[in-house]
């Protein structure tokens, strides 16, 4: 538990006062980044100018960024993340799925080639089963027999435990989300939802969610102010919130609950802002530095959200790079917290 707002009691005459500060403060930097409550950071790769794999596992380190999540299993970086207590969380790509859903030996050789050879050296959190399959790919019917043949996998090695299977959804995923407690997944998703949050809840798995106040503000701009996407508003609004992420992360708990599944924990696999590319859309350094740096110590300080309080909430920031070679828009290539030159393109404070 990290705790962000400590209140002493009058020790300021007793000589216990200073060790008392320097005991919480090295207790709460080392949960921070030892313990479940550290940052993550999402190592996105396509660029064609990235440090090495071993350079970025330094890094990662040396910004005390207690967990990594990778988008399929290269074998390089997983080599690289060997041995340095970060926390991995893996992903299989989405073309894989079709595979890995028709045959159960197709997700145990992916499991035995890509998970096996790292384990116990990588301290494996969660795979990814694709990637924002839903609510509308080309895979969307291999996800379920996916995420099932994978944990099979794991299970057969008896690892389900220490490994969880998830799979990362986009906010599109709810028809409605505001009011958050009118939260509720689109009509066409519900049918392939179930199975999925059936799973979760059995295997005590997470719901992962890409949630970006920043593509909600540049949609609706004139609904939605800056400050109550940057983390910046003072007091809740009318239907009880202070900001963005946390009504969006309660929409999606809400919809949950529609459905019957009130015990899902919610992991944040992406969120971030863009430092470039729509400076009239609010993507700026200042909005990003301001964004990012919020998020991080919101999500770690341990409030939660209105509909879950008193939770820390375990996050992922998009990303560690701007990526040159992203496709889509400008915004797309300037995610990133540092250059490729291993510059931070704005400071971070990754303990919040
Ligand atoms: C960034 O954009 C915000 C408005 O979204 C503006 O207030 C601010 O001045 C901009 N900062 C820089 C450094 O351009
Ligand atoms: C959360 O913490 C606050 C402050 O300590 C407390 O008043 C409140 O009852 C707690 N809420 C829950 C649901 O535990």
């Amino acid at each position: 538990m990290k705790i962000c707002k400590v209140s002493f009691p009058d020790m300021r005459n007793s000589g216990h006062f200073i060790s008392s500060v320097l005991f919480i403060l090295f207790f709460c930097t080392d949960l921070a980044f030892f313990g479940a409550e550290a940052i993550g950071v999402c190592y996105g790769r396509v660029g064609d100018n990235l440090p090495s794999p071993v350079e970025v596992a330094a890094m990662y380190t040396s910004h005390r960024i207690g967990k990594m999540r990778i988008y399929d299993a290269d074998q390089e970086t997983l080599r690289a993340f060997q041995n340095t207590g970060i926390q991995v969380t893996v992903g299989v790509p989405n073309e894989n799925l079709p595979s890995i859903a028709s045959s159960q030996e197709t997700a145990n050789q992916w499991v035995a080639d890509n998970i096996q050879p790292h384990y116990p050296t990588i301290q494996f959190k969660y795979i990814s089963v694709g990637n924002e399959i839903l609510p509308d790919t080309p895979f969307t019917a291999n996800l379920f027999p996916a995420m099932k043949n994978i944990y099979n996998a794991l299970q057969s090695l008896n690892l389900q435990n220490q490994i969880k299977v998830s799979t990362p959804m986009p906010m599109s995923i709810l028809s409605n989300s505001y009011p958050p407690s009118a939260g509720t997944f689109s009509p066409n998703i519900i049918p392939i939802m179930r199975p999925i949050l059936n799973f979760l809840s059995q295997t005590k798995s997470p719901f992962m969610a890409d949630v970006y106040p920043y593509f909600a503000y540049i949609s609706d701009p004139k609904d939605i102010s800056l400050a109550y996407a940057l983390f910046q508003m003072k007091t809740p609004n009318e239907v009880g919130y202070k900001n963005l992420f946390d009504a969006s992360v309660d929409a999606l708990i809400y919809a949950m609950e529609a459905l019957g599944h009130s015990d899902i924990p919610i992991v944040i696999a992406e969120s971030g802002w863009p430092s470039k590319g729509n400076p009239n859309g609010g993507a700026n350094i200042s909005n990003a530095q301001i964004y990012n740096n919020n998020f991080i110590k919101h999500v770690l300080c341990g409030q939660g959200t209105p509909k879950r309080p008193n939770q820390t909430i375990e996050a992922f920031v998009f990303a560690m790079f701007n990526e040159d070679l992203k496709p889509g828009d400008i915004t797309e290539k300037h995610f990133g917290l540092f250059q490729h030159t291993k510059a931070q393109v704005y400071p971070v404070n990754f303990t919040g």
